[in-house]
């Protein structure tokens, strides 16, 4: 399942555009927002958000079996960008992924991030079997282990991992969702 697209009541998740390059680049140039992100460098520009729109074109044509799905998150009827929502390291054999989500600073607080993480992992579960989803937090991320925490994750681990944004070495906690819970607390 290539390019899938995902419609919740507010938002409509879709493969990144060329389009996206400036909502994207303002969304994650923002230092408050990156540094809760492993791997989003700061200042974050116009060509890093080109490269990104291109890899991931390029993973979703790779195969019909995509090692990631990269989502937009596009805000209706506006049709503006507020985030991006991932799964990635998908392991079809193991049945497990990860992934990762952020909503521009200035749409935080409305239950985007929790409606698209939802969203995400329905999609996981039900659309692409998969049976057990893996993430995370930096220590500190008090929304974001807030949201989790109420889609069902739980901490299993902690591991010290670096932020490309300041460059600072953090603990992060691991989650995971196993597909048998969700299905228990969703039925
Ligand atoms: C984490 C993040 C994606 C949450 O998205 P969001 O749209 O702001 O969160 P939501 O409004 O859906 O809130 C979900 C829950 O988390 C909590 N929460 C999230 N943001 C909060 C805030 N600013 N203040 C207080 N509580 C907050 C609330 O308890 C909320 O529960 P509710 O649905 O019962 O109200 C967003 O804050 C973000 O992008 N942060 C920076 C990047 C990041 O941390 N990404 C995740 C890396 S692990």
């Amino acid at each position: 399942m290539r390019d899938a697209k995902i419609e919740t009541s507010r938002l409509t998740l879709r493969p990144w555009a060329e389009e996206d390059i400036e909502q994207l680049t303002q969304g994650l140039n923002d230092l408050k927002l990156a540094k809760w992100l492993a791997f989003v460098p700061h200042p974050y520009t116009a060509s890093h958000a080109e490269n990104w729109v291109r890899r991931c074109r390029e993973i979703s044509n790779s195969s019909d079996r995509p090692a990631a799905y990269e989502f937009a998150i596009e805000l209706r009827p506006s049709r503006l960008v507020i985030g991006g929502v991932s799964l990635n390291k998908i392991d079809w054999q193991a049945g497990t992924a990860g992934g990762g989500i952020w909503i521009a600073d200035n749409h935080q607080g409305h239950g985007y991030g929790r409606e698209a993480f939802e969203a995400k992992i329905r999609f996981a579960f039900r659309e692409l079997g998969l049976t057990k989803l893996v993430n995370g937090f930096f220590d500190g991320n008090e929304n974001s282990w807030a949201m989790q925490r109420k889609l069902g994750y739980r901490r299993v681990a902690e591991v010290t991992s670096r932020c490309m944004a300041d460059g600072r070495q953090t603990i992060e906690h691991v989650t995971t969702l196993l597909r048998s819970d969700w299905e228990r607390r969703n039925n």
